[in-house]
């Protein structure tokens, strides 16, 4: 008989710095009202000098394997989703697997951008309900302050520095009922990052021309992602044999209070069982989600027995949705 896979653990890290809107109004062309409006976003945090993703990772890590009450070597896996790691190499996971002392783990690091988290989540749960493995870390993490270009007002004010992480493993009861992800290369474009890898590699006009910040296509991504949020959440849940009336809360990724709350209307969804946090952190890529679940669940919003959505979509382009019965 198959395994059940559950979240045993959670955890966040966030940096302490905090830039407000203001900030933007004194370096662009930009306003307080605009952004608020716009996006939902009043501010978000960055990583201070000299710090690194595996940095919030270890501590988002650390606080989730304490509450899955696991020992780190007791880890058979570690995932790690970003598309801001320390380096290209070693990978954040390895870097993660000898802070932890997670000694019997193997690591990796996977890039699918905003939906990542939710990648690594349906990855885990593969190799804990096949019954190769019994507990993996599950880590979203993103430094996006480091890839972010100051001087374009269509990015700048939208992204924010954070980690979030989940322990997965076997679960008597609940767990993770279904997991749903896609992608969609042809979108590649709306998103991207056009040096620092092989293609382009860093050279001085590279870094002249600004070509290892991330562009966006902002109202071609927007409009790909509520109909993708409402697809995929409506996918994830029928797999599960659930109706949408079944769902007691709802953890969307974080990139515009105005997709999420198209996304929540479309799926008939009160906005009292839905997290936001965009106004405090901004979109935290693949930390999003994590860091979203492991606040609803400390402040009470997620108990023992809840039917959960979460649901990511973003660069790629890419989605990932998953229903999951609490079980902590
Ligand atoms: O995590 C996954 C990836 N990201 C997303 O999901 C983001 C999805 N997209 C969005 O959230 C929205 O498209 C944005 C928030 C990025 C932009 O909002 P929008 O309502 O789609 O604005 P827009 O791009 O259509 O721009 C409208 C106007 C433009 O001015 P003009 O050309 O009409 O004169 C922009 O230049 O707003 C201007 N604008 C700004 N104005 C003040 C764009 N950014 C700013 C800004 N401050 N920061």
């Amino acid at each position: 008989m198959k395994n059940k896979a559950g979240i045993i653990g959670v955890g966040s890290q966030v940096p302490e710095e905090r830039v407000d809107n203001y900030y933007f109004e004194h370096i662009m062309d930009t306003s307080d009202e605009w952004i608020t409006t716009r996006t939902g976003i009043k501010e978000r945090r960055r990583i201070a000098e000299g710090e690194a993703s595996s940095d919030l990772a270890f501590n988002a890590a650390k606080k989730a394997i304490e509450s899955s009450r696991i020992k780190p070597e007791e880890l058979d896996m570690i995932i790690v989703s970003t598309i801001t790691p320390d380096s290209s190499l070693p990978s954040v996971s390895c870097i993660l697997q000898d802070k932890l002392g997670a000694v019997n783990a193997a690591a990796f690091d996977l890039s699918a951008a905003c939906s990542g988290f939710v990648y690594g989540l349906t990855v885990a749960t593969q190799f804990i309900e096949n019954g190769m493995y019994e507990n993996i870390l599950v880590v979203g993490v993103e430094t996006l302050s480091t890839i972010t270009n100051y001087e374009d007002r269509k990015t700048a004010v939208l992204f924010g520095d954070g980690a979030g992480a989940a322990v997965v493993g076997r679960v008597e009861e609940g767990g993770i009922r279904s997991t749903y992800i896609g992608a969609d290369g042809s979108g590649r474009d709306y998103l991207q990052i056009s040096a620092g890898g092989s293609r382009m590699p860093a050279s001085h006009e590279s870094v002249d021309k600004n070509l290892h910040k991330v562009t966006m296509s902002g109202s071609n991504v927007f409009k790909f992602a509520v109909r993708k949020m409402e697809e995929a959440s409506i996918i994830a849940i029928e797999k599960a044999g659930l109706a949408p009336e079944d769902i007691n809360f709802y953890v969307p990724h974080q990139a515009n209070i105005r997709i999420i709350e198209a996304s929540a209307k479309r799926l008939g969804l009160d906005m009292e069982k839905v997290y936001v946090n965009i106004d405090r952190y901004g979109n935290m890529s693949s930390a999003s989600i994590p860091v979203a679940m492991d606040e609803a669940y400390r402040e009470g919003k997620i108990k023992k027995g809840d039917n959960v959505v979460i649901v990511g979509f973003g660069g790629g382009l890419t989605w990932g949705s998953a229903v999951i019965n609490w079980s902590l």
